[in-house]
């Protein structure tokens, strides 16, 4: 059977790096404050000339070198993004024009911070239905755009960014031992729309708008939801938390890792964490985090790595990936 084989990985950071500290002089908030209760320390920012779609190209770029590869190879390019560059066209076209692609096709997908889960997924699809050979996956954001920065809740957790993978397709034996995307289990609820969403949209009032969010309402459901989600991709996949060597999860608050890694019985040297780097980054967060786990040599090929995250809608979702 065929199987969507990652075959390089990449990212991209704004230059400008925003710590704990630079808030204090801004507005009544500490470092302890925001590292105590989200494990963040700083975060990069966007300058005027950054963009979602600078950023996802340099990430591409990136990804495409340690693989190997060249733009041409590519004949679909999915980016997850809740900050596009424009209403429309999509923002993963002016990447593939960036790019220098002419084949193919691209297209946006929205499902805030489980943006990328739900692109890997949903590229899986592609590459296995025979509709694609090799994908870009990218989850690439610029949410200091988006921000209300008078709110010290909100404005204090994300960053700018962008992260991406090429999946390829390749033959597998069907087993649990095959490289690529093994099983995957997405979900979502609107009925939790209201706790975490942008106020505003082209359909209702022509603004960009900003995020608003309850805090402790996203908290309180996180952990259940996302170890939820992890579950029902253990059972299709026939594992336990200990056959995996990675667990590289959406990184918004170190409380929310630690306590959906404890419930799940993940030990805590398999826990990538780099949300003290970046912040909540929403799509490019996860592939960020592989980003750095492969660069720095933890991510290894044959490693048995899960991929989850939770976010506004709510949407959540899990991936298990043979590396
Ligand atoms: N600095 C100092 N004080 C602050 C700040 C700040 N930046 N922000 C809020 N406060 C104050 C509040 O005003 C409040 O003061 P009051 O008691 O005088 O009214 C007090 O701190 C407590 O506020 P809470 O919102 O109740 O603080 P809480 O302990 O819940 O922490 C936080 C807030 C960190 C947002 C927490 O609720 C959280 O982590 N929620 C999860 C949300 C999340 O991670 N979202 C990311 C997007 S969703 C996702 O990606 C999963």
């Amino acid at each position: 059977m065929l199987r969507s084989v990652v075959r390089g990985v990449g990212a991209a950071l704004p230059r400008r790096i925003m710590r704990n500290t630079d808030f204090e002089g801004i507005m009544e908030t500490s470092d302890e404050w925001i590292a105590q209760r989200t494990g963040i320390r700083q975060r990069h920012i966007a300058d005027d000339t950054e963009t979602t779609a600078s950023l996802g190209e340099a990430a591409c770029r990136a990804a495409l070198a340690n693989a190997g590869l060249v733009p041409g190879d590519i004949d679909l390019v999915l980016l997850a993004t809740s900050t596009p560059n424009n209403t429309f066209p999509a923002t993963a076209v002016e990447i593939q024009e960036r790019l220098g692609i002419r084949h193919g096709f691209a297209f946006d997908m929205q499902a805030v911070c489980s943006g990328f889960v739900y692109a890997v997924t949903t590229a899986d699809l592609y590459l296995r239905g025979g509709q694609a050979r090799r994908a870009l996956v990218i989850g690439a954001e610029t949410f200091s755009r988006i921000l209300d920065w008078e709110d010290r809740s909100t404005c204090v957790l994300f960053g700018d960014g962008a992260g991406a993978i090429v999946l390829e397709a390749a033959e597998g034996q069907g087993t649990i031992s095959d490289r690529g995307v093994l099983a995957a289990s997405l979900r979502s609820d609107g009925s939790h729309k209201d706790k975490l969403y942008v106020d505003g949209g082209p359909s209702t009032t022509q603004t960009v708008g900003h995020l608003r969010m309850q805090g402790r309402e996203v908290f309180k459901h996180a952990v259940g939801m996302i170890t939820d989600v992890v579950e029902a991709t253990f059972a299709q996949a026939q594992i336990t938390a200990a056959d995996l060597d990675w667990f590289v999860p959406h990184q918004a608050n170190k409380r929310i890792i630690d306590a959906s890694a404890k419930k799940l019985g993940i030990a805590d040297e398999k826990v990538v964490i780099t949300v003290d780097l970046h912040g909540n980054t929403s799509a490019a967060s996860v592939p960020l985090a592989l980003s750095v786990a492969v660069a720095d040599g933890r991510i290894k090929q044959g490693d048995l790595v899960l991929l989850e995250a939770m976010g506004g809608g709510f949407t959540w979702g899990a991936v298990l990936i043979r590396w």
